[in-house]
């Protein structure tokens, strides 16, 4: 329902003004290290010229205060109404403060972390000018392919869900329009994480129980939280391009899902439908994405919306859908108090930018996402050494330790895991000494990243001497206590546009890894990746592996306190960790299927199970999970049932788990998976301490939709129970339901 203002507005302007405020540019701004020949031609100067028209109605890549403020007087000024321009970008991890990228937020399984986290990165937008993320990244993903993984909560349905509602809380705040926050919008609107071959922006075939049981729930729980905006995915849904897809766009979206804000498109995703061959040319473009339920264009230069003027002349879209269109973005702007004070106070966002709390909650998020994924013997946390070998390029990358898809971040902050230890270890007691080399020179890309244009593609060293850093990598590890080897994907091998054929480390880093463990020396595998990398040659002959993701700008702090104990890993995998690429696709909810025996032998050349299952994650503390029970064996078809089980901390020392609570249909409409996380709560539980966990189990946990019914529905079946630390947790109960 929309003020009597916005009517008012709407009412009083002319159909071409109306069409100006559908279409949103961006606006590029290089910085000193960017790449200018990558951006169009003339591409500034045509904004500048739409905004003076009044054919602009939204902006985005502006992070600039004062740019922020003079580009707002241009668009009131290039139109009758003084109708401001709202401001959108990728606030995905942070925006000055960086934080570990969004799927090793996902790892923490910890809501509130995850809702502070993004708070704080509305909070840094807001103040320089930004009122609406292109965020959260909602895709499910199962093929680790696939660069975007990186970017959402991972493979299930559950857990993404809980961390969409927990990113559109952050984001938003109390209400729409809150003071220090901005408009959340998940994307991309939908399947585009289930690319053919994990090759991104390829086309996505779904079943509608692969859509309505797996990849829209995250949806659904972003829009019950009140996300403001929808993103329009890129590519061909079952034939027929999400942007363009009226089924999509209305049916589902509005009828099913009952959202009631602005769909935005994907970056020229509705200019594109011509260029998939479903649309005729830009006039049929820009109809069809309109008419199937696109509200606002995103485009870099000739958007097809600029052809809506003619789609209306020609009958093929009306003024009353182009009105609905405009009424939302109206809203929206209304919303956040932009008819009134579209500025933003220059002077002030430097000190919001600047505040040291942010980076406090960027560290203790580092701190809560890894994942432990390995530590025999107990050689992590690092005491009682005297001095520690890091080995590998990325131990001393700044830009890698921030990880990809930001802009506006402070290098010369950012502490790297090099810097962190050293800080550390020079911090203790009794110091530690540390020695570093690179070992092995960077990988590289077979082409450069789309995001050169900003200067930050990995690139490697011409004078790098291969054979003598390989020498002083073997001499400083042989001569230490413990080495530490910090190995991965460089932060433009991960992302959009950033594909795998294989799942191997890149470049020489095993060679370098190998060398370092021949020495004899301990050594610790520290990983930035943001997908699972083959670790199948370290889980055998290294002692400790620890995934770190791209852990922000506190990064390296982070990961000392975690290898030196001050910090206790408590962090899940979000994601099935495969042995190896051939393994893709391979998630723990698949059906028992036929011989379910022989579910760890399907191939007869690689082990058929994960490496490390979904859930997992090891800590320094020990847990045990007991008295596991229901509230009652049996309940009717909409009851509820209660799980309870103690968990405790059987070790001396503090420490964080997730428990997890996993449910299995034994039979009814259709075969269900084998587990399904149903529920989850991280703890911190102190040396000894018990804590009594509760889940309850309703109808929403038990409902699913059936190819069989092509309906939803609610089984009168039994229920399998397991309550643990993973998905493969084994402490089990059991319950009816009774129609
Ligand atoms: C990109 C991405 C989308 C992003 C948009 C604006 O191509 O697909 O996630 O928000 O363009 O940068």
């Amino acid at each position: 329902m929309s003020s009597a203002r916005v009517e008012k507005l709407l009412q009083s302007m002319t159909p071409a003004e109306k069409i100006g405020q559908l279409i949103q540019y961006f606006y590029f701004r290089l910085p000193e290290r960017g790449d200018p020949s990558m951006v169009p031609p003339g591409q500034v100067e045509a904004v500048e010229a739409a905004l003076a028209a009044g054919r602009a109605g939204s902006l985005l890549f502006v992070t600039d205060p004062a740019t922020s403020n003079r580009l707002q007087r241009q668009a009131i000024a290039g139109n009758r109404h003084g109708i401001p321009v709202l401001f959108g970008f990728d606030v995905i991890h942070g925006l000055r403060t960086i934080f570990p990228v969004p799927i090793a937020l996902a790892a923490s399984w910890n809501p509130e972390l995850i809702e502070q986290s993004q708070a704080v990165a509305a909070r840094e937008a807001r103040a320089v000018g930004i009122h609406w993320a292109f965020a959260p990244m909602l895709d499910i993903a199962r093929d680790p392919r696939w660069g975007r993984i990186i970017e959402g909560a991972g493979e299930d349905p559950y857990l993404g869900s809980v961390v969409a509602a927990a990113q559109v809380r952050g984001f938003q705040g109390p209400h729409l329009g809150a003071d220090e926050h901005i408009i959340a919008g998940p994307k991309h609107f939908a399947g585009y994480g289930a690319a053919l071959g994990g090759r991104d922006y390829d086309e996505v075939d779904l079943s509608d129980q692969e859509l309505w049981n797996t990849y829209l729930p995250p949806f659904k729980a972003a829009i019950d939280a009140g996300a403001g905006n929808v993103m329009s995915a890129y590519m061909d849904l079952n034939g027929v391009p999400a942007t363009g897809n009226r089924w999509l766009l209305n049916d589902i979206l509005r009828e099913a899902l009952g959202f009631e804000g602005f769909v935005v498109s994907d970056a020229n995703s509705a200019r594109d439908l011509a260029a998939h061959h479903y649309a005729a040319d830009l006039t049929d473009a820009g109809a069809r994405a309109l008419n199937a339920g696109l509200d606002l264009e995103m485009a870099i230069l000739d958007p097809a919306f600029e052809h809506l003027d003619e789609a209306l002349e020609n009958g093929q879209v009306d003024i009353e859908r182009i009105d609905t269109s405009v009424r939302r973005l109206l809203s929206a702007k209304e919303a956040l108090g932009l008819l009134d004070d579209p500025f933003v106070d220059e002077q002030a966002a430097q000190t919001v930018l600047n505040d040291p709390a942010h980076r406090e909650t960027a560290r203790k998020a580092a701190e809560e996402s890894a994942v432990l994924l390995r530590n025999e013997n107990d050689l992590l946390p690092l005491t009682g050494i005297g001095s520690v070998a890091v080995l590998g390029q990325m131990a001393n990358s700044k830009r890698d330790t921030l990880g990809p898809w930001i802009f506006d971040y402070d290098l010369e902050e950012t502490v790297t895991v090099l810097e962190g230890i050293r800080a550390h270890a020079a911090g203790l007691e009794t110091p530690v000494e540390v020695t570093y080399a690179p070992g092995v020179p960077s990988p590289v890309r077979l082409f450069p990243s789309m995001f050169d244009m900003w200067g930050d593609g990995s690139k490697t060293d011409e004078n790098f001497d291969s054979e003598a850093e390989l020498s002083r990598a073997v001499e400083i590890a042989t001569a230490a206590d413990v080495a530490v080897v910090v190995v991965g994907e460089r932060q433009d091998m991960i992302g959009e546009t950033a594909s795998r054929s294989t799942l191997d480390l890149p470049g020489e880093q095993l060679a370098l890894l190998q060398a370092v463990v021949a020495t004899g020396t301990p050594t610790v595998v520290v990983l930035m990746s943001g997908r699972p990398l083959d670790l199948r040659w370290a889980e055998a002959n290294t002692p400790a592996i620890l995934q770190v993701w791209y852990p922000g700008t506190r990064g390296g702090e982070a990961v000392a306190n975690l290898l030196f104990g001050q910090a206790v890993p408590g962090g899940k995998l979000p994601f099935t960790w495969l042995r190896h690429v051939g393994q893709v696709p391979m998630h723990y909810a698949h059906t028992r299927s036929h011989d379910p025996s022989k579910q760890d032998r399907r191939y007869w050349d690689e082990e058929s199970t994960p490496l490390y299952p979904f859930g997992f994650g090891l800590s320094y503390a020990k847990f045990a999970y007991s008295n596991l029970a229901v509230s009652s064996s049996s309940t009717p078809v909409d009851g509820v049932v209660t799980v309870s089980v103690d968990v405790t901390n059987t070790s001396g020392r503090d420490g964080n788990e997730v428990a997890q609570l996993y449910l299995h249909q034994r039979y009814g409409t259709a075969s269900r998976p084998v587990r399904l996380l149903k529920g989850f709560r991280r703890l911190h539980l102190r040396a000894g301490q018990t804590e009594r966990v509760e889940f309850a189990v309703t109808a929403e946990e038990r409902r699913y939709w059936s190819a069989a019914t092509r309906d939803w529905v609610l089984d009168a079946t039994s229920f399998d129970v397991w309550v643990g630390g993973s998905s493969t947790a084994d402490l089990h109960t059991e319950f009816t339901v009774t129609d």
